[in-house]
């Protein structure tokens, strides 16, 4: 039995529901980028709501943590990892949780007392140190010299407000080498692989601390640290989880891993945290923001990483790595197994993408490099890098760093500004223009203009935006972000919804908001630090809303028959659509 199901068998007995692992991507929630805990998708519980599962939980959670890229390449950091969490919420506390988690450790996964370690809360001016765990550790064998205790190292909370308490950490020494009597917190041999918070406080957004209602523990333990240790590597790497993997990118590269073992490492890694993403419902494309830049970087990141192994980046070399890593998750997460086809297609056409210009970026980036007289990429060299080869500012960086060169980041942000800056104004000038007159004719296509911006969210998904439109007393043209030619089929999607949404004769209303409250309620917009303080809102029916002066029709059975007459790309990344009203 794998541990993933050791540990879920092991927690039901212990009376804990299991719960689904939540998406990679937080539902209704932008705060964050990713779930980067298992307790994450459980905060407004451990804040005092009732769960209807109740108040014993166990799970495991996709996680995604992006603040230790640098560490990608060791043998115990990935992007992406599986997070087992047991949860009480005002049930257990102190003490039963850290003999659950020890009675696990040493009885159901055999690890010997003796390669064990602890941290506890050492304390501070308004919680005090933590006895309870400290007793309890001793009284479980664990000596004094293996228990440390530290103050901001034992506490946790996630981000910067919430749910939060003193935790206590349990460590395995992680080596061949003899066990020390005593636990150093600065060996890097002694490798962090559970955690269990106390939640008992809640921390605000002025900083003050208030005490939560219900004690509850929250607990987290790293599947890919675990697994190796229960297999006995000393590198995440070599265990059940990635060795196939490894195998693979030996066997594509005619590399053995030793020797090549970072960027083998990367190119893993990477690529099974864009499985992930990408699967994800939430259908993140790589994109130049966000979560979508978040996936450009670890797509590019990977094939540069497997140039490097020498492997021909033009081959399906990452679609058999993705393949063989969907076949290792699909059983546990719904998602890959639907969405792995959608997978391929954006690791694929991102690949196409990256590659047309990767090879003369890496040959101008050498040709500057050893013309260089004073050890730094200046800011031009980088964004020339970023905007004609698409070279991922942080690729650049590390580029350099394998030469020993710094780049000028803070240059380069600068420029990048400025440039954004400049297309902004331009296509904000256009966009005016399109709206410039505003006769019978105007005012309707201004509305179908909106109906099509929706239309093309449902069809495309929540990622389209618009990118301009331009409008004649003929013909509307629409441009909006998408990163594939649209079939006949979606541009007959398209049309129905436009058409059905007409023939519903939806009321058009419009109202003044502030320009925050206007976004907060979801309102389309496009050039949001050029709009007034104070924004009008249009409104069809329930099924638009965009930030818009207009003018437009007041219901819109007067639109008549909405025809696409042609869809053609207008930019990279961008593609364009003229559409008549009929
Ligand atoms: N939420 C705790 C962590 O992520 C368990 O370490």
């Amino acid at each position: 039995m794998n541990l993933k199901d050791l540990y879920i068998k092991y927690f039901e007995k212990l009376g804990h529901t299991v719960i689904p692992s939540a998406p990679v991507v937080p539902v209704d929630d932008n705060s964050v980028l990713f779930n980067t805990a298992g307790m994450q998708p459980l905060v407004p519980y451990l804040l005092g709501k009732e769960h209807p599962s109740g108040t014993r939980l166990c799970d495991y959670q996709k996680c995604i943590r992006l603040t230790d890229l640098d560490e990608i390449g060791d043998t115990t950091h990935h992007t992406f990892f599986e997070m087992l969490g047991n949860w009480s919420l005002g049930d257990y506390f102190k003490e039963e949780s850290i003999l659950y988690s020890f009675n696990f450790l040493t009885k159901v996964l055999n690890i010997p007392i003796e390669r064990l370690g602890v941290t506890i809360f050492s304390g501070n001016d308004f919680i005090p140190r933590d006895d309870v765990s400290y007793n309890k550790w001793l009284s479980l064998g664990i000596s004094k010299d293996r228990i440390r205790e530290t103050c901001d190292d034992n506490f946790w909370i996630a981000g910067e407000t919430g749910p939060c308490g003193p935790d206590t950490e349990i460590f395995y020494f992680r080596s061949d080498d003899e066990i020390p009597k005593s636990y150093d917190l600065d060996d890097p041999r002694w490798v962090e692989i559970w955690n269990n918070v106390f939640m008992e406080y809640v921390k605000h957004g002025d900083g003050t601390y208030t005490t939560l209602s219900k004690k509850n523990v929250d607990t987290g333990m790293g599947v890919e640290r675990v697994t190796a240790i229960v297999e006995g590597v000393n590198d995440n790497y070599m265990s059940s989880i990635w060795k196939d993997v490894i195998d693979l990118i030996c066997d594509i590269s005619h590399l053995p891993y030793k020797g090549n073992e970072k960027s083998m490492r990367i190119v893993a890694d990477h690529i099974r945290t864009s499985v992930f993403i990408s699967c994800d419902d939430a259908g993140i494309v790589p994109s130049n923001t966000d979560r979508g830049y978040i996936l450009r970087r670890l797509i590019r990141r990977s094939i540069r990483h497997a140039k490097k192994l020498g492997i021909d980046i033009n081959s399906d070399f990452d679609i058999r790595i993705a393949k063989l890593i969907v076949s290792k998750y699909e059983d546990y997460y719904d998602e890959i197994k639907r969405n792995k086809e959608v997978c391929y297609d954006v690791l694929t056409k991102e690949k196409i993408k990256f590659n047309r210009t990767l090879e003369k970026g890496l040959k101008e980036f050498d040709k500057v490099v050893n013309n260089l007289s004073d050890n730094i990429i200046n800011k031009d060299l980088a964004f020339k890098l970023y905007d004609t080869y698409g070279f991922p500012i942080e690729l650049t960086i590390e580029l350099a760093n394998e030469k020993g060169i710094e780049v000028d980041v803070l240059g380069f942000k600068e420029k990048f500004r400025h440039h954004q800056e400049i297309s902004k104004i331009g296509s904000s000038e256009k966009f005016k223009g399109g709206l410039a007159s505003s006769g019978d004719m105007e005012t309707k296509y201004h509305t179908a203009t909106h109906l099509l911006n929706a239309a093309l969210k449902l069809v495309i998904g929540s990622d389209c935006h618009q990118k301009g439109s331009n409008i004649n007393s003929e013909r509307l043209r629409f441009d909006f972000s998408c990163d594939h030619k649209l079939s006949d089929e979606e541009k007959n999607k398209v049309c129905d919804i436009v058409n059905s949404w007409i023939n519903d004769d939806l009321k058009v209303s419009v109202c003044e908001m502030t320009k925050e409250e206007a976004i907060k309620s979801g309102a389309e917009h496009m050039f949001i630090d050029r709009y007034p303080d104070v924004v009008t809102v249009y409104k069809i029916g329930d099924v638009s809303s965009e930030i818009c002066m207009g003018p437009h029709v007041s219901s819109t059975k007067v639109l008549g028959n909405f025809k696409i007459v042609k869809e053609e790309a207008s930019s990279s990344g961008v593609r364009r659509i003229k559409a008549v009203l009929e």
